[in-house]
């Protein structure tokens, strides 16, 4: 499977540099079986139409289809998406920051497999090799950074270490005693951890013997990239997906660190305006919308990613034809991540709103201080509750914390405002005060 030319490793060398030619022929093929299969699903056989692969001539007649929204998948939920009867499938997972109605995402063993064969692409690409051992800390469960990375990571022989995500101490002790010379890990985190480090003495450069880092699953800018390698003693490369598209593997750092190779005998690309929905040039930013080419159980046709990011142009001297995405640069929704968790400002809301004490003004302040990403959820109580009554107020407050956590999956700090105590906006209201700048500058 695994060869070296011109000097470059390539897992998959037949698919990862042939020509651009033979690339798209590849992808028309593929495009037009992802076509017949999608026309299966109850949800494709109506907005499709009938043969829809009839009207595919050209890669370009992608565009006289539907795009695809989160908005339809939650519409459809939880079976309207699926291509083959449900005793073909063996895995789910659904993605975070559901408002309303979850989103689900099925595999059959041949998407398990090919999802594994690609990540075991990215990881070969970036130079991991079996005798490396690769911990990986990101969260298992439902998200699927954990058993998208850990089958990659199996797949090409790494020893892997399903650490999951939190419980600094005991991350940092398997670190030293199995050597971990590979990770993955969230941007967010990777920043927290240094500092427990820091606390328990340990210098990563001079204690441990991690040498590859993969960051992902949020966004980050270059300077946090710069940080984690110094810190570490690390090459950090971008990792980029998402639940929909399988999740980690869609797109990939090669080890010239110089955008993300995006799979495109797995992915066929459009880069459009999220206003008007057409192609803009390359180089150009726009919203990043997919069409998977080889997902049997449950594929997706111009599914709108909301991801603001554009194709780099010219080729990438690894001799990979699969074109490269900029890191990504933000979103077209209001969709934002804490700690590797998608929360919706809505999500909050719906909160807020079923709580009888709560009055009808809020605001939610994301900071990183110390190098930990704080969501502060400022909360305004209606006049009937007496505000000097200490007791009632930390019931209330403990209450709303309590249950954003369990919708949102991470835990905010709840801050109880005086009636009309909070700012008032001219117009729509700003519920959402970013200072992490989380894209960068
Ligand atoms: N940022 C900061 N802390 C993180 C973290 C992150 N991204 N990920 C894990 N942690 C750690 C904390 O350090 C803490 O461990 P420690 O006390 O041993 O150091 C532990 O998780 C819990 O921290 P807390 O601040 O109480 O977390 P929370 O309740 O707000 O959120 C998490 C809980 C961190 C477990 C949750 O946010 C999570 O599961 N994140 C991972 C998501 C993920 O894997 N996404 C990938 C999608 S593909
Ligand atoms: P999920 O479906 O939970 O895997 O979340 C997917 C979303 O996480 C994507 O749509 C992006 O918004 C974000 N994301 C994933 N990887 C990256 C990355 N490398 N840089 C920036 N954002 C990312
Ligand atoms: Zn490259």
């Amino acid at each position: 499977m695994n060869t070296t030319r011109n000097n470059a490793s390539y897992w998959n060398p037949e698919v990862e540099t042939l020509s651009r030619t033979a690339l798209e022929q590849l992808q028309r093929e593929r495009l037009l079986e992802t076509l017949r299969r999608a026309a299966q699903a109850p949800f494709y056989r109506n907005s499709l139409g009938p043969e829809p692969w009839r009207r595919i001539h050209s890669l370009d007649d992608i565009r006289r289809l539907p795009v695809t929204t989160k908005d339809d998948l939650r519409a459809a939920y939880p079976y309207g998406f699926l291509c083959v009867p449900k005793d073909r499938l063996i895995r789910l997972h659904v993605s975070s920051g559901t408002t309303g109605q979850a989103t689900a995402v099925f595999y059959t063993q041949k998407d398990v497999d090919a999802w594994a064969d690609l990540m075991a692409r990215c990881l070969y690409m970036t130079g991991a090799r079996p005798g490396d051992v690769f911990q990986n800390l990101s969260g298992y469960g439902l998200f699927t950074g954990g058993l998208g990375f850990h089958y990659g990571a199996e797949r090409l022989g790494l020893l892997t270490i399903p650490a999951g995500a939190g419980n600094s101490k005991r991350q940092i002790q398997l670190m030293r005693d199995f050597s971990t010379t590979v990770m993955h890990i969230i941007p967010s985190y990777a920043l927290r951890l240094m500092d427990v480090m820091a606390e328990m003495g340990v210098d990563p450069k001079r204690d441990l013997h991690l040498r590859i880092a993969y960051l992902g699953a949020e966004p980050y800018s270059e300077e946090v990239r710069r940080r984690v390698e110094a810190f570490y003693g690390v090459s950090v490369f971008n990792s980029y997906g998402l639940s929909e598209m399988n999740g980690p593997g869609v797109a990939f750092e090669c080890a010239y660190q110089n955008g993300l190779h995006i799979w495109e005998d797995a992915y066929l690309v459009e880069v459009l305006d999220p206003k008007t929905l057409e192609p803009v040039p390359e180089g150009t930013l726009g919203e990043l919308v997919l069409t998977t080419l080889s997902r049997e159980g449950m594929p997706l046709i111009r599914y709108r990613t909301k991801d603001l990011t554009r194709i780099l142009p010219g080729d990438c001297p690894c001799g990979r034809v699969h074109r490269r995405l900029d890191r990504i640069q933000g979103r077209s929704d209001d969709m934002f991540i804490l700690k590797g968790v998608n929360i919706f400002p809505i999500q909050v809301e719906q909160v807020l709103m079923g709580i009888p004490e709560v009055g009808n003004n809020y605001r939610i302040v994301l900071d990183r201080h110390d190098n930990v990403d704080v969501m502060t959820v400022e909360v305004e109580v209606t006049d009937k509750i007496f505000v000097e009554d200490m007791r009632q107020l930390q019931r209330l407050q403990k209450k709303i914390t309590k249950e954003l956590k369990s919708e949102l999956l991470v835990t905010p700090e709840v801050r109880l405002v005086e009636p009309h105590g909070l700012p008032r906006n001219e117009g729509k209201a700003v519920r959402l005060m970013d200072r992490r700048n989380p894209y960068g500058a």
